[in-house]
């Protein structure tokens, strides 16, 4: 029987956490296959729709990363993101949606094993929890009453 291996979509700021998921990758650090990356210019320009789009897409867990506090390169993106995750879990805790399938994490360019870690324990968490089955269910309805219309 095949294990569930879950499709994890990581939204990682170019300045910090793509450069420490390509360091990862340099430094020959091992952790699973199961994220696909996009490189975003910064994690303040990640809103909710990128969240939605991502679970309704499919993805079983998403992972937003950027620079640590301080640090960010456009000064206060990383704490705009943080307010909105925040605000997304409170939201997916209404609707039913496990609050694990999202993780928001400060990953700084010299830190490619933090990144290995992090992606590691994301898998395991969402392989924990399973299929997003929540958001197919959503999915389905949505598109039966398009259909309806
Ligand atoms: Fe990395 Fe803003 S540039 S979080």
């Amino acid at each position: 029987m095949n294990e569930f291996e879950p499709k994890i979509i990581g939204f990682l700021c170019n300045w910090c956490s793509y450069a420490g998921a390509d360091l990862a990758g340099v430094s020959r650090f091992q952790y699973p296959a199961n994220i696909r990356i996009i490189r975003i210019p910064c994690s303040g320009r990640v809103n909710h729709l990128f969240i939605m789009r991502a679970l309704y897409d499919g993805a079983d867990g998403v992972l937003i990363s950027g620079c640590h506090p301080g640090d960010c390169h456009y000064q206060t993106g990383n704490y705009y993101a943080r307010r909105i995750l925040e605000i997304f879990k409170n939201l997916l805790y209404f609707t039913g949606i496990p609050q694990n399938r999202l993780k928001l994490a400060w990953v700084s360019a010299s830190e490619g094993a933090q990144f290995s870690k992090l992606v590691t324990e994301i898998t395991d968490d969402v392989k924990e929890l399973g299929e997003n089955e929540e958001f197919r269910a959503v999915r389905k309805d949505i598109e039966e009453f398009c259909n309806e219309q």
